[in-house]
């Protein structure tokens, strides 16, 4: 199959729309990261999302929908959801609701849950608007990359594998969206993002972050989400991220980029960092970062990076979900400056 990469104008949506309703999968722009979507009501165009990406059978996709109308059509609808997406919709927050029986058990893997977001990407929105139904999509990676945000990241991963990308020009965020649980009654963040749990807490009063955010599930634990099971976000070479107090981290990091082809990811703010070979900046914040990361983990691989040490970044706001991120990415490689290689403990919740 030929894989067309057109942009996501007038022109690119109608066609998008037109193999959508079809049954075939399209990949478009988000806010977030690009989306590999196909119509979520046709469940042969649901299955076929997950042998594209070659995902796992039992990772549940998320409903991209026009609005909080379209949202209760398809997920039970309660003030919280209702305070939420008015607060965040559309924008970077998916809400993990009861699913309804109008959405198939496909979209969810099974569950008897369902993920919703209103992206709040302009042409994402143009193109559910005009298909009229919601779309399903996962990130247009190929299962286990980093998630593309750019149409060149989705090219390089499913070229070949669908019809059509839209080309929206690069992701603001550059990370996924925030993923809560509300079915608790209580929001629990299960997949951090732009929409902090501080922004959360602001609009609805509370706000749980799930442990499992930051820690390894052990093997015969229950994920909360299933996506948490799966490695996730990692480039070819072994990534390494480095904690601990400013001074310690400056000078491992400065050490360890001795080493012949050797990546190191660092905040601008990081005294000497620039003038370290294989030195790649992070930028100046944690947001900055955020819309970095999966481009610089990308870059890493196609330049043959032999491995990655990245500075960790405090744990809150936006900087929680660029940890998650990385924590993943190398596999809960944690390196404490001044310390050694450790793994992040598996105890159990509570
Ligand atoms: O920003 C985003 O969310 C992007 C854009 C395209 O919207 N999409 C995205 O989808 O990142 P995906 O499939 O890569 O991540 C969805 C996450 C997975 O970790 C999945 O396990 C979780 O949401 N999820 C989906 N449905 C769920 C459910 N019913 N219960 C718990 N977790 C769920
Ligand atoms: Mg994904």
């Amino acid at each position: 199959m030929e894989t067309l990469r057109i942009p996501a104008d007038r022109e690119g949506i109608i066609k998008a729309v037109r193999i959508l309703a079809g049954g075939g999968l399209v990949a478009f722009p988000t806010e977030t990261v690009y989306g590999l979507g196909a119509n979520a009501l046709d469940e042969r165009a649901v299955l076929s999302i997950f042998s594209a990406k070659g995902r796992p059978a039992d990772n549940p996709l998320i409903a991209h929908v026009s609005g909080i109308a379209q949202a209760k059509e398809y997920g039970e609808w309660s003030p919280l959801a209702q305070d939420l997406a008015q607060a965040f919709w559309p924008g970077p927050l998916t809400l993990i609701v009861k699913r309804r029986d109008s959405m198939p058990r496909q979209v969810s893997a099974g569950l008897d849950t369902l993920a919703l977001r209103v992206p709040g990407h302009g042409a994402a929105r143009a193109l559910i608007a005009a298909c009229g139904f919601p779309i399903a999509a996962p990130s247009a990676n190929r299962s286990g990359r980093p998630s593309p945000t750019t149409a060149q990241h989705v090219l390089a991963d499913l070229n070949g594998l669908i019809p059509l990308i839209l080309d929206g020009g690069p992701s603001e965020v550059g990370l996924e969206s925030t993923v809560a649980d509300i079915t608790g009654g209580v929001p629990l963040i299960l997949r951090p993002g732009a929409v902090t749990p501080e922004m959360i807490a602001m609009a609805v009063g509370e706000c749980k972050v799930a442990d499992s955010v930051m820690r390894r599930l052990a093997p015969q634990e229950a994920a909360p989400s299933p996506g948490m099971r799966h490695r996730h976000y990692a480039p070819r070479a072994p990534l390494t991220l480095v904690e601990g107090e400013e001074n310690a981290v400056r000078l491992r990091l400065a050490e360890l980029a001795r080493e012949e082809g050797t990546w190191v990811l660092a905040l601008d703010g990081l005294p000497g960092m620039a003038s370290l070979p294989g030195a790649h900046s992070l930028g100046r914040d944690a947001r900055e970062a955020a819309h970095r990361l999966f481009y610089l983990l990308r870059q890493a691989d196609e330049e043959g990076a032999k491995r990655i040490y990245a500075q960790g970044l405090p744990r809150d706001g936006l900087g929680l979900a660029v940890m998650n991120r990385l924590a993943r990415a190398a596999g809960f490689n944690i390196l404490s400056a001044g310390g050694e290689v450790q793994n992040v403990p598996m105890e159990r919740k509570e």
